[in-house]
């Protein structure tokens, strides 16, 4: 089973008010992880490569294993660019069979955004693959996290639906309060904003910065247009923490066996945001 285009997935989503959950897995065993538990509860997922995961394996390398992985977990899944930074890297990604690209160019100012996701769209439509783009930007809560820069601005309801016009996009990433990272207070998600940006754009909404997302918001949200949702922190820091209490109770010093129990726990974390998107039984 091949991937398919993000936004196959997204319509479908956006239609019926649930959400497919965007997991940043950053190796094979981490990709195998997320599809045995989308297969085993019939739910469509995002697998997610971005700068933060590269330092481990290529786009490339993670991308052959990723599909190699699907032919044998055969899953309803999308393999989508996350926070892609330049055309030379979703070029690379194009080219290496990713059925989704973000260009991240939040950052900039607008005009130039709006140029390079219209490039981008020109690029990869004809592959039928889906385009996602961010306005508006969404910062980090602590300095561990590798994306987002320190400083957040939220999403302007005429900016998005200006550049969701002229560029293209299959989806939008929003800034409405949310952050990436291990939030150290609870986030004020803005809805009346969202509510606006839904009316202002016809394309599904995606949710950056998933994790610790209260579960009352994130049902909200996801009632507000929100069809895709980010999730890095959760899964990272729960194989942080499998590790160290492995080696803290001097089990597992083979790192195989010790990463082996991590991504047991791993799969439990996926299962429950499979579950709170809403995205169970929908494949
Ligand atoms: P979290 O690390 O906060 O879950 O955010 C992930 C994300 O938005 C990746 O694009």
């Amino acid at each position: 089973m091949p991937f398919v285009p993000m936004s196959e997935l997204l319509a479908e989503a956006y239609a019926a008010g649930y959400a497919v959950p965007g997991f940043c897995v950053w190796c094979p065993e981490a990709m195998q992880t997320v599809l045995q538990v989308a297969r085993e509860m019939r739910a469509p997922v995002i697998l997610m490569n971005g700068p933060a995961e590269f330092p481990c394996l290529a786009p490339s390398t993670l991308a052959a294993a990723a599909h190699e992985l699907i032919a044998r977990y055969p899953a309803q899944a999308a393999l989508h660019l996350d926070h892609g930074e330049s055309l030379e890297r979703v070029q690379q990604c194009l080219d290496a069979g990713y059925t989704s690209v973000m260009l991240d160019y939040s950052t900039r100012p607008l005009a130039e955004n709006i140029a390079a996701l219209r490039e981008v769209c020109s690029l990869a439509h004809p592959l039928g693959v889906t385009v996602e783009g961010e306005i508006g930007v969404v910062g980090k809560v602590e300095a561990s996290v590798v994306e987002g820069g320190e400083a957040s601005a939220l999403t302007d309801p005429a900016e998005a639906a200006e550049y969701v016009a002229a560029t293209g996009v299959d989806a939008l990433a929003v800034a409405i309060g949310n952050a990436h990272g291990q939030y150290a207070r609870l986030p004020r998600l803005d809805f009346a904003l969202l509510e606006r940006l839904r009316q202002a754009v016809p394309v599904p909404l995606v949710l950056h910065g998933g994790s610790g997302t209260p579960d009352a918001d994130l049902q909200r949200a996801i009632g507000l247009g929100i069809a895709k949702v980010n999730v890095a922190t959760d899964l990272v820091a729960g194989v942080r923490e499998s590790l160290l209490r492995q080696w803290q109770e001097g089990r597992n010093p083979w790192i195989p066996s010790a990463q082996a129990e991590a991504m047991a726990g791993m799969a439990g974390v996926v299962a429950g945001w499979i579950r709170r998107t809403g995205a169970a039984g929908r494949a």
